[in-house]
Order: C-alpha cells, then sequence, then structure tokens
C-alpha cells in the first residue's frame, strides 16, 4: 500500500514537488539552487521562525515537538484551559467496573486493556450529566475519531471548550488506542458532557492477528507471483493495484465504520440527534454550533434535500494549509439510514479512505445522491496534515543537493499553523453570523475509481460483519 496513490491537495503538492525537481535536475544544481535559496531566506524573513534556535530541517520535523507546544501556547488560550495543554501525570485514569474504580497511570498488557476496554465499552458512561444535565435522544452529539496524537487533541479540546453552546452538547470520544495519557487528558473534561467508547476491533487488542498486522501476511508491496511463491496468508487477495493490506491504513476505515454503526444503531444508549464527525487535529471555531443549527435550520427551505452537511471545506490559508474535503461532516438518521442502505458496496469498494468510500456510494449507490452544503468560510480546520511553502522549498533544495534528509512528509510543526489559523478566524466577518446566503454549485465529478487499500477479504467480511450487529 502506498499512500502516495491518495489524491488530494497533499498528493498535489508532492506531485508539484517531484516534477520541479524532476526539471530542476537537468540544471547545474547549484545554479538551479540559487533562486531557491533566496526564496527560503525570504520565506524565513517573512515566517515567525527564528532561524537563530531552530536549524533547518528541524523546521520540518514530524511529529510535533511537544515541548515548544508547552512552553509557547501558539494563540492566546484562556488561563483557565492551559491545563489542557500540559499532561498530568498525576492523575489516575477512571475506568468503569462495577466498583467503578480508578487506576493509576501506567501501560497495561493487551489482556488487561481488552478488560478495560469490554468494561468501558459496556458502563456507557456519560460524565458530566450532574453539572449539565441528563442527555436526552435529541442532544447534539460531537463524535471525534481519536487514534495516538494526544499533542493534536489538546488543541481540539481547547477549541471545543471555547465552542459557545458546548454544554448542550455531547462529545463522544471514539478510540482505537487504550492510551493513559489520552484518557488523562479526556478524563478531566469539565465543561460539556463526555463519553469514551473504544474500538474493539484495533491494532492494539490484535498486535500480530487480523485485524492488526499477522505476521504471516503478506508484505505490502510485494508481488502477487513472489507471494504466492512465498505462500504468505493473503496472497490470493491483493488490492486493484497488486498490494497487500496494511493494518494501520485499514484500521481508520474499519473504526470510521464501527463508531457509526455503533452509535446509530443502538451499540451505545439511543441517539437520535445529529452526529458532527471530528477527528484529533481537527480544530473548531467558537461559533462552530451556532453556525451549524443556523445551517441546519435554514437548510429546511433552501436545500430539504440536502443529505449532508460540511463544517469544514477546503480552505487554503494563503497556501500554507492543505486540507482535505468532508472534514466536520454532520448528518442524522435520515442519512443514516441511505448510508446504511449501500453498507455492502462500502465494504466491497476498493478503497482503505472512509470519505472515498462514502463519496463513491454516495454517487453510486444511495438514492438520492448525497448532496453536501458546504460553508464558504470554515468552521472546522484540519491541522494535522499540512504542508508548509517553507518545508516544500526545503525538501525540494535538499533533494536537488542531495543532503540526505528523508521524510516521508514534510509536515510542519502544528504551533506555527494553529497561529495562522487562528489569525485567519479573526479576520471573519460573520463569526456568529444571523443568516446565511445561499449558493447552489454543480460539480462534474466523476465517480472515485478507488484508491486500493481494500482488497482483502478480511477486511471486507469485518466490515460487513460490523454491518450485521457484530460489535463486540
Ligand atoms: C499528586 O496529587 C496528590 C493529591 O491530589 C497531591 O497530594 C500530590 O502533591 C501530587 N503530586 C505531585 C507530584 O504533583
Ligand atoms: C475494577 O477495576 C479495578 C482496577 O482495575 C480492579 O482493582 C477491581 O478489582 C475491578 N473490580 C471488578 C469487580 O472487576
Ligand atoms: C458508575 O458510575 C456511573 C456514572 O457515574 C453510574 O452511572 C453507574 O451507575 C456507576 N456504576 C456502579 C456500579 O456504581
Ligand atoms: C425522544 O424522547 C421523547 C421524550 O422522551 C419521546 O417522546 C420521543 O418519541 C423520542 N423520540 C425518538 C425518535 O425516539
Ligand atoms: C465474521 O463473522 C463470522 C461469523 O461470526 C466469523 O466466522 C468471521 O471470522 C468474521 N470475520 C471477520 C473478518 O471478523
Amino acid at each position: 500500500m502506498d499512500r502516495r496513490r491518495l489524491p488530494g491537495p497533499s498528493a498535489v503538492l508532492r506531485w508539484a514537488k517531484q516534477s520541479v525537481v524532476r526539471r530542476l535536475r537537468r540544471f547545474i544544481p547549484l545554479i538551479s539552487a540559487v533562486p531557491f535559496l533566496a526564496l527560503i531566506v525570504f520565506m524565513l524573513a517573512r515566517s515567525d521562525y527564528d532561524p537563530g534556535t531552530a536549524s533547518l530541517p528541524e523546521i520540518c520535523q514530524t511529529p510535533p515537538k511537544m515541548q515548544r507546544l508547552q512552553q509557547s501556547f501558539p494563540y492566546a488560550v484562556p488561563p483557565e484551559l492551559e491545563k489542557f495543554l500540559l499532561p498530568d501525570h498525576n492523575t489516575s485514569v477512571p475506568v468503569f467496573n462495577s466498583s467503578n474504580s480508578t487506576v493509576p497511570f501506567r501501560q497495561w498488557s493487551v489482556s488487561e486493556v481488552s478488560d478495560l476496554v469490554r468494561l468501558s465499552n459496556a458502563a456507557q458512561v456519560i460524565h458530566n450529566e450532574d453539572a449539565f444535565g441528563p442527555v436526552d435522544n435529541a442532544t447534539l452529539v460531537i463524535v471525534v475519531q481519536v487514534h495516538s496524537r494526544v499533542e493534536y487533541l489538546r488543541h481540539l479540546v481547547v477549541s471545543l471548550a471555547q465552542a459557545q453552546g458546548i454544554e448542550d452538547a455531547l462529545v463522544i470520544f471514539s478510540h482505537d488506542l487504550f492510551d493513559a495519557e489520552i484518557n488523562e487528558l479526556v478524563g478531566r473534561i469539565d465543561f460539556c458532557r463526555f463519553a469514551q467508547i473504544f474500538f474493539p476491533f484495533s491494532i492494539q487488542l490484535h498486535p500480530d492477528e487480523f485485524p492488526g498486522q499477522d505476521p504471516r501476511d503478506c508484505p505490502p508491496l510485494l508481488k502477487r507471483s513472489e507471494a504466492e511463491k512465498l505462500g504468505c496468508r493473503n496472497a490470493q487477495w491483493p488490492d486493484k493495484y497488486g498490494h497487500y493490506r496494511q493494518a494501520d491504513l485499514s484500521q481508520i476505515k474499519h473504526h470510521w465504520w464501527w463508531k457509526a454503526w455503533y452509535l446509530f444503531e443502538g451499540g451505545f444508549k439511543a441517539l437520535e440527534g445529529d452526529l458532527i464527525f471530528l477527528e484529533e487535529d481537527h480544530w473548531v471555531v467558537k461559533d462552530l454550533l451556532h453556525t451549524y443549527r443556523l445551517l441546519k435550520q435554514e437548510s429546511k427551505m433552501h436545500c430539504p434535500e440536502c443529505a449532508i452537511i460540511s463544517l469544514g471545506n477546503q480552505v487554503e490559508i494563503t497556501q500554507w494549509i492543505s486540507s482535505k474535503h468532508n472534514i466536520g461532516m454532520a448528518f442524522g438518521r435520515k442519512t443514516w439510514n441511505s448510508v446504511k442502505g449501500c453498507a455492502k458496496q462500502f465494504c466491497l469498494f476498493d478503497d482503505y479512505n472512509w470519505d472515498w468510500s462514502l463519496m463513491y456510494i454516495g454517487m453510486t449507490c444511495t438514492r438520492p445522491n448525497l448532496l453536501t452544503l458546504n460553508l464558504k468560510s470554515s468552521r472546522v480546520f484540519h491541522v494535522g496534515e499540512c504542508v508548509t511553502a517553507v518545508c516544500l522549498a526545503l525538501t525540494t533544495i535538499f533533494e536537488i543537493l542531495a543532503i540526505g534528509i528523508h521524510h516521508k512528509k514534510a509536515s510542519c510543526d502544528v504551533g506555527p499553523v494553529l497561529k495562522l489559523v487562528n489569525e485567519q478566524v479573526r479576520q471573519y466577518a460573520n463569526l456568529f453570523p444571523e443568516s446565511l446566503k445561499f449558493r447552489r454549485a454543480t460539480y462534474k465529478v466523476k465517480a472515485p475509481k478507488g484508491n486500493g487499500g481494500w482488497g482483502d477479504y478480511r477486511d471486507r467480511a469485518l466490515c460487513l460483519n460490523l454491518t450485521a450487529g457484530m460489535w463486540t
């Protein structure tokens, strides 16, 4: 599986980078480097980076540095929320079993995690109902898919804390990792009602068997003929591009699918309100809920056939941040029912991306097609995967000069990105809008062909099993 097949802005940037490199290689490296050097100097001078304290490659380092985030919060954080940006290893992690006890902050074995996950999912505790009243079947639900990037989640929590009206919502954190630091962070939330659910078919709980990566499985990039010679387990099931499954990529689609079924179909307490889907590396604007309610209300008149509300869009902040589509997507039971009706197509589509799979069924299967209402000014930002102009120029020049710096993805420190996002939002003229203008746009888009990564019979079977209610 090669993530590079994933289309989208970052792929476009990568393509641009590669083609620039290809063209420039024809010239003498030093000559071609001169304008780039000038560009970098210019950009460094304009950016917030202090070249005195950060060496060039450091700027592009990934993952973001925890220490830097802690030392200087990249945007104005109200003092009472600063606690969420700092870990507190002195706190115990609550565990919900019949004694409602806590366990000390430490790492657990697979079988312990398995017990904790089972107990937590069975208990279905909704926290802070004593402060904000009981959740009812009309409560708006925000569901956050969480993997491992606690640095990002800290900032999402801080942004949620500042979202007006959050006290009326229920935030559900859906985890595929039982992690002490993440649970401790979530456990300290005091500004709204929240719950945690844990994906039971995770790699963490199946470290060396499906749905995790089985050591007997074929290496993802092995040719089919060689795989058959080798006799590895899934030799017969490469994807449409001839690659074999990669558990960490499959997990994201499984987790998304499980969570949708679990929440809409009553695995969790019956919820009838709409769901807003977020991810750990999203960041929300403080009028998110206000704008959502307004959009929902006004859409009844302007676009009753709209099935999905998208609170984020493909914003490009002066080309610094590339975001993918389907950020901050929201829909309710009516839309879910048409998605559910196409479950088989979703599970058999050879694409490991849940959003592309959803787009595919939305264009080929659901009746009517899934029409989306989009905001012009994004209320949800995707801050986790960004390519800065500085990094792009840097990686290009290092490649040209053949300086051996290899990073899989030139991603930038979340601090400067959040700063830019905040500056962008400060310029919004229409925070807390009183009304909205609607514009109908028709794009000629072909149904996606599939990016592969979903050829393995077991992935399809697990996906269909979830559809049949095997959630635990
Ligand atoms: C940890 O918490 C306990 C009780 O809340 C407190 O007495 C103790 O001083 C704390 N320890 C540290 C290192 O902060
Ligand atoms: C609940 O969990 C705690 C911590 O893991 C454990 O000590 C206790 O025995 C458990 N109680 C039951 C009834 O399982
Ligand atoms: C555990 O705590 C939750 C929430 O505080 C409560 O709803 C539940 O009844 C408790 N369970 C037991 C066995 O005390
Ligand atoms: C939601 O709850 C109310 C009051 O408890 C009830 O009358 C209504 O039928 C419920 N709606 C659904 C869709 O379950
Ligand atoms: C799907 O469910 C069937 C029946 O319970 C089971 O035999 C099979 O192992 C499951 N497959 C996967 C991939 O979970």
